[in-house]
């Protein structure tokens, strides 16, 4: 078969997507209406044509001021069910998925609301489409550990519809040390860890998501690539960084896609995934993250399918469904 129609069709699993960052300008502005909630932009086009990052704040501007109008629990399950849908489209047969918690409590919209909106989409998925999905919480970083530790305590209650914690939002100047202790805590609950890690932030903060938050897997990582010492530790290790190739041309870590280095990580042994991110502001899902590298790295048949089972190797599904999908 052709190389597109392969990448394609080929089961897949996605580790790094943030719900809130599948909002289609077309769905803002419906919840918008069904909420009474003004914007600032007169027309899906016009806040379309706002999506022109210069790093990564100017997106998280916008991605923030997006969620303004996801109230109740129904808002947050149609976001999810839009993207389930997307996922089915392209082959994913497991995605685990980043929520924000802290983007909607500091609005006033209590968590509960949040997580059943979210879980009831992923139960779903699960027997209407044949998609596996799970949640995984993130921890705002530019926020408090304070901040951090509170929204723990909230999600207690509902510790069974989450398989672990992650570390997002503005990546400079909030350095994984700040959350060592919210990370311990996590840790003693068995909850799986990730953090986002060289983005846009130095290859020293990869290492202390290793050391100091024990991620066992990096989210992006790409940065990786200016400690070669941190590199060899990665691919002995094994741990699995979830690339993220069309928001690292977006966000302007790369100049264009010709100039990632996701080929080079793959040559260098690592475990690497490719991932959508936020798949509504970075113009493409996961299958259009993988046509597009692929042709401009000049990426093969072998490197799909290490790719995929990348994907199945670094969930965080039992070892009976992994020996399933791979
Ligand atoms: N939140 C949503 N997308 C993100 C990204 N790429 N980096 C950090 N935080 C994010
Ligand atoms: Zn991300």
């Amino acid at each position: 078969a052709r190389l597109p129609e392969l990448l394609q069709a080929m089961p897949k699993a996605e580790l790094h997507m943030h719900i809130e960052g599948s909002l289609e300008p077309e769905l803002i502005f419906a919840l918008a209406q069904r909420n009474g909630v003004a914007l600032s932009y007169p027309s899906v086009e016009d806040l379309r044509k706002a999506y022109a990052f210069t790093d990564l704040q100017s997106f998280l501007d916008i991605y923030y001021a997006g969620a303004s109008v996801l109230l109740k629990e129904d808002d947050f399950h149609d976001m999810a069910w839009a993207y389930l849908l997307k996922a089915q489209e392209d082959n994913i047969r497991h995605t685990e998925l980043f929520f924000d918690p802290q983007t909607h409590t500091d609005r006033g919209v209590p968590f509960e609301v949040v997580i059943k909106g979210l879980s009831r989409a992923c139960a779903r998925a699960k027997t209407e489409l044949g998609v596996s999905a799970s949640l995984i919480m993130c921890f705002l970083r530019h926020l408090s550990e304070e901040s951090a530790f509170e929204t723990l305590q909230a999600s207690l209650p509902y510790r069974e519809h989450f398989i672990g914690v992650g570390l997002d939002s503005g990546e400079r100047g909030n350095p994984p040390e700040k959350f060592a202790r919210v990370f311990a805590k996590c840790r003693e609950l068995g909850l799986h860890l990730v953090a986002h890690a060289g983005e846009e932030g130095p290859a020293a903060y990869i290492v202390d998501a290793l050391d100091v938050l024990h991620a066992e897997r990096i989210d992006h990582g790409v940065r990786c690539v200016e400690d070669p010492a941190l590199v060899e530790r990665l691919a002995k290790q094994g741990t699995a960084l979830t690339v993220c190739p069309l928001s690292n041309i977006k966000l302007c870590v790369f100049d264009k896609m010709d100039a990632h280095n996701l080929g080079h990580l793959l040559e260098q042994g690592l475990k690497v995934t490719i991932n959508s991110d936020d798949p509504a502001y970075f113009g493409g899902y996961l299958n259009q993250n993988f046509l597009e590298t692929f042709e401009a790295l000049d990426l093969d048949a072998q490197a799909a399918y290490t790719l995929a089972r990348n994907s199945f190797e670094a969930s965080f599904v039992s070892e009976a469904d992994k020996a399933r999908w791979i």
